[in-house]
């Protein structure tokens, strides 16, 4: 499907100075994770965006064109950078890579979680006037082929229903219980926009996450040990290219 806009040179939040962006895209909240999955993985990078500091590049994996950006933390922000990824500069495959907090007993830290849906208690959604609520899915194909991936790996994961919350201090002390209860697996803060930005768009997304931290047990990663966890998470994302 067509963009709403034609194919443009910048955006209020994106000046690519003529450096191309790939048809998929990682996406970690932090620019700097961006910089070092770049730094890390690619070959040939270029830098295609700086305004804010909202880091994103370009290179290859393995031969194949690919591109990494920060989206800042939460749905307002990854929304509007997703929308101008997909509308103005025709990204197709969008995964978000991140942390989050786990919601099940059976979860444990590093654990990677693959988003089926995401369920959220933003207002996002309404702008779409649905007459009912719609559930915001990432794409099959995506999940399938990350989950594949990860299987080979030997990589625990579990693949099912996030919580896209706008919140990360609640005041309501029973709020995660009743999503716990629900099934949700584990809390972010992005998905359900992104997902739903894809499919208003007509493209594929996708979220990977790694646990951080156990919202049952309190138990909790370092900075340090995220570090290291996270990779095998980015290895995954990478592979779906
Ligand atoms: N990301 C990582 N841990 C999280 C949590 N507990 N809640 C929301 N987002 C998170």
């Amino acid at each position: 499907m067509k963009g709403l806009y034609p194919p443009t040179s910048s955006t209020p939040h994106i000046d690519p100075k003529g450096v191309d962006i790939a048809e998929t895209i990682l996406l970690p909240g932090d620019p700097l994770r961006a910089k070092f999955i770049a730094e890390t993985y690619f070959d040939d990078i270029r830098c295609f965006n700086e305004v804010r500091n909202m880091l994103g590049f370009t290179g290859t994996y393995r031969g194949r064109p690919v591109s990494v950006m920060g989206t800042g933390m939460g749905i307002p922000s990854i929304s509007l950078y997703s929308y101008e990824l997909i509308h103005f500069f025709g990204v197709k495959n969008l995964i978000r890579v991140g942390s989050c907090g786990a919601m099940q007993e059976n979860m444990e830290l590093y654990d990677v979680v693959i988003a089926q849906g995401a369920s959220t208690d933003s207002n996002y959604l309404n702008q779409f006037n649905l007459p009912g609520s719609w559930a915001p899915l990432s794409s099959y194909r995506l999940l399938e082929h990350a989950k594949r991936i990860a299987d080979e790996r030997g990589q625990r994961t579990h693949v099912g229903n996030v919580l896209s919350s706008d919140l990360f201090y609640g005041a309501d002390p029973d709020a995660m219980g009743k999503w716990m209860k629900m099934g949700i697996l584990a809390a972010e803060m992005e998905s359900a926009g992104l997902f739903a930005n894809a499919a208003a768009g007509g493209v594929d997304a996708l979220g990977i996450f790694t646990v951080s931290d156990h919202l049952v047990t309190n138990a909790k990663t370092t900075p340090e040990e995220r570090q290291t966890a996270f990779t095998g998470m980015i290895e995954i994302a990478l592979e779906l290219i």
